[in-house]
Protein backbone atom coordinates (compact mmCIF):
# COMPACT_ATOMS: atom_id res chain seq x y z
CA UNK A 1 0.00 0.00 0.00
CA UNK A 2 2.82 2.64 -1.20
CA UNK A 3 1.95 6.38 -0.59
CA UNK A 4 -1.51 4.72 1.91
CA UNK A 5 -2.34 5.33 5.46
CA UNK A 6 -0.68 2.47 7.52
CA UNK A 7 -3.57 1.22 9.79
CA UNK A 8 -2.07 0.75 12.93
CA UNK A 9 0.69 4.09 12.41
CA UNK A 10 -2.31 6.37 11.74
CA UNK A 11 -4.52 4.76 14.74
CA UNK A 12 -1.20 6.52 16.33
CA UNK A 13 -0.34 9.80 14.29
CA UNK A 14 -4.34 10.66 14.24
CA UNK A 15 -4.49 11.44 17.95
CA UNK A 16 -1.28 13.20 17.83
CA UNK A 17 -1.55 15.36 15.37
CA UNK A 18 -3.85 18.78 14.97
CA UNK A 19 -3.69 18.97 11.20
CA UNK A 20 -3.37 15.91 8.72
CA UNK A 21 0.42 15.71 7.54
CA UNK A 22 0.97 15.92 3.62
CA UNK A 23 1.53 12.06 4.33
CA UNK A 24 -1.61 11.26 5.46
CA UNK A 25 -3.80 13.10 2.91
CA UNK A 26 -1.28 12.19 -0.13
CA UNK A 27 -1.19 16.03 -1.05
CA UNK A 28 -0.32 19.30 0.20
CA UNK A 29 -1.41 19.59 3.82
CA UNK A 30 -4.68 21.41 4.36
CA UNK A 31 -3.77 23.86 6.85
CA UNK A 32 -1.05 25.40 4.38
CA UNK A 33 -3.33 25.73 1.37
CA UNK A 34 -6.09 27.87 3.51
CA UNK A 35 -5.82 29.71 6.66
CA UNK A 36 -7.86 29.12 9.64
CA UNK A 37 -10.07 25.98 9.73
CA UNK A 38 -13.73 26.19 9.81
CA UNK A 39 -14.14 23.35 11.39
CA UNK A 40 -11.71 22.37 14.50
CA UNK A 41 -11.41 19.11 16.11
CA UNK A 42 -8.51 19.16 19.03
CA UNK A 43 -8.71 15.22 20.36
CA UNK A 44 -12.19 14.90 20.75
CA UNK A 45 -13.67 11.78 22.65
CA UNK A 46 -16.73 10.83 23.48
CA UNK A 47 -18.18 8.68 26.11
CA UNK A 48 -21.78 7.60 26.21
CA UNK A 49 -23.36 6.19 29.99
CA UNK A 50 -26.38 3.64 28.27
CA UNK A 51 -29.67 3.76 30.84
CA UNK A 52 -28.12 0.93 32.58
CA UNK A 53 -25.31 2.57 33.38
CA UNK A 54 -22.65 0.69 31.12
CA UNK A 55 -19.95 2.98 29.90
CA UNK A 56 -19.64 3.13 25.88
CA UNK A 57 -16.65 5.00 24.38
CA UNK A 58 -17.93 5.84 21.11
CA UNK A 59 -15.23 8.29 20.02
CA UNK A 60 -11.47 8.37 20.96
CA UNK A 61 -8.74 11.19 20.33
CA UNK A 62 -10.17 12.83 16.94
CA UNK A 63 -8.42 15.04 15.50
CA UNK A 64 -8.46 17.27 12.18
CA UNK A 65 -9.89 20.11 10.32
CA UNK A 66 -11.81 21.62 7.69
CA UNK A 67 -11.51 24.29 5.78
CA UNK A 68 -14.56 26.70 4.46
CA UNK A 69 -15.66 25.09 1.28
CA UNK A 70 -14.15 21.31 1.73
CA UNK A 71 -16.15 18.16 0.89
CA UNK A 72 -15.06 15.68 3.48
CA UNK A 73 -16.32 12.19 3.54
CA UNK A 74 -16.37 9.95 6.25
CA UNK A 75 -16.45 6.43 6.05
CA UNK A 76 -16.20 3.93 9.01
CA UNK A 77 -17.52 0.55 10.19
CA UNK A 78 -20.83 0.26 11.74
CA UNK A 79 -21.14 2.40 15.39
CA UNK A 80 -17.69 4.00 15.13
CA UNK A 81 -18.95 6.91 16.28
CA UNK A 82 -19.77 8.32 12.46
CA UNK A 83 -23.42 10.09 13.30
CA UNK A 84 -22.16 11.19 17.04
CA UNK A 85 -19.16 12.92 15.38
CA UNK A 86 -21.89 15.11 13.06
CA UNK A 87 -24.58 15.51 16.10
CA UNK A 88 -21.64 17.11 18.08
CA UNK A 89 -20.78 19.37 15.28
CA UNK A 90 -24.66 20.22 15.11
CA UNK A 91 -24.11 20.90 18.74
CA UNK A 92 -26.91 18.17 19.43
CA UNK A 93 -24.73 16.24 21.62
CA UNK A 94 -21.32 17.07 23.81
CA UNK A 95 -18.42 16.42 23.54
CA UNK A 96 -16.91 14.35 26.43
CA UNK A 97 -13.13 15.93 25.91
CA UNK A 98 -11.27 17.57 23.49
CA UNK A 99 -12.39 20.90 21.65
CA UNK A 100 -14.92 21.48 18.75
CA UNK A 101 -15.29 24.59 17.56
CA UNK A 102 -17.25 25.86 14.26
CA UNK A 103 -15.87 29.43 12.53
CA UNK A 104 -13.75 29.82 16.13
CA UNK A 105 -16.15 29.22 18.17
CA UNK A 106 -16.84 26.54 20.34
CA UNK A 107 -19.87 24.48 19.67
CA UNK A 108 -22.58 24.40 23.14
CA UNK A 109 -25.91 24.06 20.90
CA UNK A 110 -27.88 23.59 17.52
CA UNK A 111 -26.75 26.75 15.13
CA UNK A 112 -28.09 27.98 12.15
CA UNK A 113 -24.81 27.98 10.85
CA UNK A 114 -25.34 24.26 10.79
CA UNK A 115 -27.68 22.06 8.45
CA UNK A 116 -28.53 18.65 8.86
CA UNK A 117 -29.81 15.21 6.75
CA UNK A 118 -30.66 12.05 8.09
CA UNK A 119 -30.88 8.98 6.40
CA UNK A 120 -34.45 9.28 6.10
CA UNK A 121 -36.08 12.39 4.71
CA UNK A 122 -38.13 13.18 7.79
CA UNK A 123 -40.40 15.59 6.29
CA UNK A 124 -43.89 16.17 8.17
CA UNK A 125 -45.98 14.38 6.05
CA UNK A 126 -49.32 16.69 6.90
CA UNK A 127 -47.31 19.82 5.11
CA UNK A 128 -46.74 20.24 1.80
CA UNK A 129 -42.59 19.99 0.04
CA UNK A 130 -42.67 24.30 0.33
CA UNK A 131 -44.15 24.12 3.62
CA UNK A 132 -41.63 21.38 4.85
CA UNK A 133 -38.40 23.42 3.76
CA UNK A 134 -39.91 26.35 5.16
CA UNK A 135 -40.06 25.11 8.71
CA UNK A 136 -36.57 25.94 10.10
CA UNK A 137 -37.33 29.75 8.67
CA UNK A 138 -40.16 29.57 11.24
CA UNK A 139 -37.63 29.45 14.51
CA UNK A 140 -35.48 32.96 14.52
CA UNK A 141 -36.42 35.87 12.89
CA UNK A 142 -35.25 35.56 9.51
CA UNK A 143 -35.53 38.61 6.54
CA UNK A 144 -38.12 37.90 3.65
CA UNK A 145 -35.30 37.45 1.33
CA UNK A 146 -34.97 33.61 2.80
CA UNK A 147 -38.39 32.99 1.47
CA UNK A 148 -37.21 33.61 -1.81
CA UNK A 149 -34.21 30.90 -1.27
CA UNK A 150 -36.97 28.44 -1.26
CA UNK A 151 -37.89 28.46 -4.85
CA UNK A 152 -34.26 28.97 -5.49
CA UNK A 153 -33.71 25.52 -4.12
CA UNK A 154 -36.83 23.99 -5.23
CA UNK A 155 -36.17 24.30 -9.22
CA UNK A 156 -32.00 23.87 -8.20
CA UNK A 157 -33.09 20.37 -7.18
CA UNK A 158 -35.87 20.34 -9.84
CA UNK A 159 -38.59 20.12 -7.62
CA UNK A 160 -40.19 23.31 -8.38
CA UNK A 161 -43.30 21.30 -9.90
CA UNK A 162 -43.58 19.53 -6.77
CA UNK A 163 -43.52 22.58 -4.23
CA UNK A 164 -47.32 22.08 -3.11
CA UNK A 165 -47.12 17.99 -3.04
CA UNK A 166 -47.02 16.41 -0.02
CA UNK A 167 -44.45 13.93 0.82
CA UNK A 168 -45.88 10.90 0.21
CA UNK A 169 -47.00 11.87 -3.37
CA UNK A 170 -42.77 11.88 -3.80
CA UNK A 171 -39.95 8.64 -4.56
CA UNK A 172 -37.47 8.44 -2.37
CA UNK A 173 -34.71 10.77 -3.69
CA UNK A 174 -37.48 13.49 -4.54
CA UNK A 175 -38.26 13.39 -0.64
CA UNK A 176 -34.47 13.39 0.11
CA UNK A 177 -33.84 16.23 -2.12
CA UNK A 178 -36.90 18.46 -0.35
CA UNK A 179 -34.99 17.25 2.97
CA UNK A 180 -31.62 18.94 1.25
CA UNK A 181 -33.48 21.71 0.63
CA UNK A 182 -34.75 21.93 4.25
CA UNK A 183 -31.00 22.08 5.39
CA UNK A 184 -29.97 24.66 3.49
CA UNK A 185 -32.67 26.71 3.48
CA UNK A 186 -31.42 29.05 6.05
CA UNK A 187 -27.68 28.87 4.28
CA UNK A 188 -25.61 27.25 6.78
CA UNK A 189 -22.16 27.25 6.47
CA UNK A 190 -21.77 23.72 7.13
CA UNK A 191 -24.14 20.84 5.67
CA UNK A 192 -24.08 17.30 7.50
CA UNK A 193 -25.19 14.50 5.39
CA UNK A 194 -25.52 10.87 7.75
CA UNK A 195 -25.93 8.44 5.29
CA UNK A 196 -28.43 10.60 3.25
CA UNK A 197 -28.48 7.97 0.32
CA UNK A 198 -28.26 4.66 2.01
CA UNK A 199 -32.30 4.02 1.62
CA UNK A 200 -32.33 4.56 -1.92
CA UNK A 201 -31.66 2.09 -5.02
CA UNK A 202 -28.32 2.34 -6.86
CA UNK A 203 -29.17 4.62 -9.76
CA UNK A 204 -31.44 6.77 -7.80
CA UNK A 205 -28.29 7.23 -5.80
CA UNK A 206 -26.09 7.48 -8.31
CA UNK A 207 -28.37 10.41 -10.00
CA UNK A 208 -28.45 11.90 -6.23
CA UNK A 209 -24.64 11.96 -6.11
CA UNK A 210 -24.49 13.96 -9.37
CA UNK A 211 -27.37 16.02 -7.70
CA UNK A 212 -25.40 16.31 -4.55
CA UNK A 213 -22.12 17.45 -6.43
CA UNK A 214 -24.06 20.21 -8.52
CA UNK A 215 -25.63 21.47 -5.40
CA UNK A 216 -22.55 21.83 -3.45
CA UNK A 217 -20.97 23.60 -6.64
CA UNK A 218 -23.38 26.00 -6.41
CA UNK A 219 -23.22 26.46 -2.91
CA UNK A 220 -19.64 25.86 -1.65
CA UNK A 221 -20.77 24.81 1.78
CA UNK A 222 -18.91 22.89 3.89
CA UNK A 223 -20.04 19.72 3.56
CA UNK A 224 -19.38 16.50 5.89
CA UNK A 225 -20.74 13.36 4.52
CA UNK A 226 -21.48 9.95 6.46
CA UNK A 227 -21.35 7.16 3.98
CA UNK A 228 -20.91 3.57 3.54
CA UNK A 229 -20.39 3.72 0.02
CA UNK A 230 -16.45 3.61 -0.49
CA UNK A 231 -17.52 5.05 -4.20
CA UNK A 232 -20.17 7.76 -3.26
CA UNK A 233 -16.89 8.72 -0.24
CA UNK A 234 -14.28 9.17 -3.06
CA UNK A 235 -16.98 10.64 -6.47
CA UNK A 236 -18.15 13.44 -4.08
CA UNK A 237 -15.20 14.38 -1.66
CA UNK A 238 -12.27 16.20 -2.11
CA UNK A 239 -11.01 14.59 1.45
CA UNK A 240 -11.53 10.73 2.01
CA UNK A 241 -11.54 10.27 6.30
CA UNK A 242 -11.81 6.97 7.10
CA UNK A 243 -13.01 5.84 11.40
CA UNK A 244 -11.22 2.64 12.71
CA UNK A 245 -13.83 0.39 14.25
CA UNK A 246 -15.11 1.68 18.09
CA UNK A 247 -13.88 3.31 19.30
CA UNK A 248 -13.94 5.80 16.63
CA UNK A 249 -10.42 7.29 15.50
CA UNK A 250 -9.57 9.14 12.47
CA UNK A 251 -7.21 6.11 10.70
CA UNK A 252 -6.41 7.88 7.53
CA UNK A 253 -7.05 11.10 5.30
CA UNK A 254 -6.70 11.20 1.93
CA UNK A 255 -6.99 13.91 -0.73
CA UNK A 256 -9.14 13.21 -3.56
CA UNK A 257 -7.41 14.86 -6.40
CA UNK A 258 -9.95 14.53 -8.87
CA UNK A 259 -10.96 17.22 -11.31
CA UNK A 260 -14.60 18.65 -10.67
CA UNK A 261 -17.04 18.47 -12.11
CA UNK A 262 -16.92 14.80 -12.02
CA UNK A 263 -18.97 12.39 -14.08
CA UNK A 264 -19.33 8.44 -13.04
CA UNK A 265 -18.65 7.49 -16.70
CA UNK A 266 -14.92 9.21 -16.47
CA UNK A 267 -14.42 8.68 -13.00
CA UNK A 268 -15.36 5.40 -12.15
CA UNK A 269 -11.97 4.63 -14.87
CA UNK A 270 -9.83 6.83 -13.41
CA UNK A 271 -6.70 5.15 -12.40
CA UNK A 272 -6.59 7.65 -9.10
CA UNK A 273 -9.99 6.49 -8.78
CA UNK A 274 -9.34 2.75 -8.19
CA UNK A 275 -6.40 3.15 -6.56
CA UNK A 276 -7.79 5.32 -3.90
CA UNK A 277 -11.09 2.33 -3.33
CA UNK A 278 -8.62 -0.25 -3.55
CA UNK A 279 -6.85 1.99 -0.30
CA UNK A 280 -10.31 2.61 1.42
CA UNK A 281 -11.43 -0.83 1.42
CA UNK A 282 -8.20 -2.09 2.29
CA UNK A 283 -8.03 0.03 5.77
CA UNK A 284 -11.61 -1.04 6.43
CA UNK A 285 -11.19 -4.70 6.06
CA UNK A 286 -8.57 -5.03 8.17
CA UNK A 287 -10.29 -2.61 10.82
CA UNK A 288 -12.99 -5.33 10.65
CA UNK A 289 -10.57 -8.06 11.07
CA UNK A 290 -9.75 -6.45 14.60
N1 LIG B 1 -27.47 8.00 23.04
C1 LIG B 1 -26.64 6.96 23.15
N2 LIG B 1 -26.49 6.31 24.34
C2 LIG B 1 -25.64 5.30 24.47
N3 LIG B 1 -24.85 4.82 23.47
C3 LIG B 1 -24.95 5.42 22.28
C4 LIG B 1 -25.85 6.51 22.05
N4 LIG B 1 -25.72 6.90 20.75
C5 LIG B 1 -24.79 6.09 20.20
N5 LIG B 1 -24.33 5.20 21.11
C6 LIG B 1 -23.30 4.19 20.89
O1 LIG B 1 -22.12 4.86 20.42
C7 LIG B 1 -21.51 4.12 19.39
C8 LIG B 1 -21.41 4.98 18.16
O2 LIG B 1 -22.72 5.20 17.64
P1 LIG B 1 -22.98 6.01 16.29
O3 LIG B 1 -22.35 7.34 16.41
O4 LIG B 1 -24.43 5.95 16.01
O5 LIG B 1 -22.16 5.12 15.24
P2 LIG B 1 -22.22 5.08 13.64
O6 LIG B 1 -23.02 6.24 13.17
O7 LIG B 1 -20.79 5.12 13.19
O8 LIG B 1 -22.85 3.78 13.26
C9 LIG B 1 -22.34 2.85 19.20
O9 LIG B 1 -21.74 1.82 19.92
C10 LIG B 1 -23.69 3.22 19.78
O10 LIG B 1 -24.34 2.09 20.32
MG1 LIG C 1 -24.77 6.40 12.03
Amino acid sequence: MTGMCSHNAQLRDASQLHFPSPAMIGGPSVSSERARPLIAMENISKTYTTTLGARVKALEGVDFTISDGEFISIVGPSGCGKSTLLRMIAGLSGVSSGRLTVDGTPVTGPSADVGIVFQHPTLLPWMTVRENIRLPLRVGAYPPIHQSRVDALLSMVGLAPFANAYPYELSGGMQQRAAICRALVRNPKVLLLDEPFGALDALTREHMNIEMQKIWLSNRNTVLLVTHSISEAIFLGDRVIVMSPRPGRVICDRRIELERPRNFKDTVVDPRYLRLTADVRDLLTQGAGE
